[in-house]
């Protein structure tokens, strides 16, 4: 079981959490490889899906990742809700919390609302991403793909390239990779940058990175949240943190790409290196990360409710 009751961020995660979530994916992982993919163990178990920001793989994730595991879960989307008719989130909570779920899992645009819920309700809570905050899972299953391709972490060269201002992603990732004694570096513009982030190695071109890190980690371009003029343009983006194949092809042997998703086409990433085939393919692990996505879930859903 983990140390907490809820999920909230990776801070209050401890070493042991983490090792007990990346050991369990590895057994939830082979689940997904089975001709009937499901297992009894969270029978009985009700899994609330709140999600008031639009989201095709988290939310799918967390649904499948239930499923697998025989828990019943409501999907339950703001705009399609009496959210719509003026009730407030704590209503809306109370009103699911008398229908007796088992585990909320809820992403916001507010940033701390899955504390905020979390401190209302007896049942855990997971954030699947809370406005600029945290995405502690989407941080595990970046770290849960790193460990099948590296098989440990200790010094290994990350570089974080995009809109740091903007992300939760970042934040997340950032945290865990450090507690796990990785050597990171950022690669963003100064406005994209937040103050907090001084103590961290910067530099502001991709080119200053490329030949020398193992993951590179495209962040996306945070464009609902953006209430700035865009770094001068696209067009300036591209040239100086887009990976294109020129950038793609001076990556070291064995280093990967990782991305998030969705991918803004054209932006972070060029469609010819989404695209890719043959060996170049090798070194994009975005379709990794959504697959061990789903096992990571499997786990933590495990580990909390189990
Ligand atoms: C991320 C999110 O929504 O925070 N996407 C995701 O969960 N897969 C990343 C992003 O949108 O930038």
């Amino acid at each position: 079981m983990l140390s907490k009751k809820s999920l909230l961020d990776i801070e209050s995660l401890d070493l042991e959490d983490i090792k007990l979530i990346l050991s369990n994916t590895d057994s939830f992982l082979e689940i997904s490889k089975r001709e009937v993919k499901k297992v009894p163990t969270l029978r009985g178990k009700t899994v609330f899906n709140l999600f008031f920001e639009v989201s095709t793989r988290t939310k799918t994730s967390f649904e499948i990742a239930a499923k697998r595991l025989s828990a019943d879960i409501i999907n339950f989307s703001a705009a399609n809700s009496s959210i719509k008719k003026g009730e407030s989130v704590v209503d809306t909570l109370k009103t699911i919390l008398s229908m007796k779920v088992d585990l909320i899992v809820i992403r916001h645009s507010d940033s701390g609302t899955a504390r905020m819920i979390d401190g209302f309700v007896n049942v855990p809570v997971i954030n699947a991403g809370d406005g600029k905050h945290q995405h502690p899972t989407q941080a595990l299953l970046d770290l849960y793909t790193i460990k099948k391709r590296f098989g440990d972490f200790k010094g290994l060269k990350v570089a974080i390239v995009g809109d740091f201002i903007d992300s939760r992603v970042a934040r997340s990732d950032i945290s865990l990779f450090e507690k796990m004694g990785m050597d990171i570096t950022i690669v963003s513009p100064a406005m994209f940058l937040p103050e907090d982030f001084s103590e961290l190695k910067v530099r502001y071109q991709i080119d200053d990175v490329i030949e020398d890190c193992d993951i590179l980690y495209m962040l996306r371009m945070q464009f609902e949240r953006q209430d700035r003029k865009f770094y001068p343009s696209i067009m300036e983006y591209k040239r100086f943190l887009g990976l294109d194949m020129g950038r793609l092809k001076r990556m070291r042997p064995g280093s990967i790409v990782m991305h998030p998703g969705p991918v803004n086409r054209g932006v972070e990433i060029s469609d010819e290196v989404m695209d890719v085939g043959g060996k170049l393919a090798e070194r994009i692990v975005i379709e990794e990360q959504v697959t061990y996505g789903l096992a990571v879930r499997m786990a933590i859903l495990y580990l909390i409710l189990g």
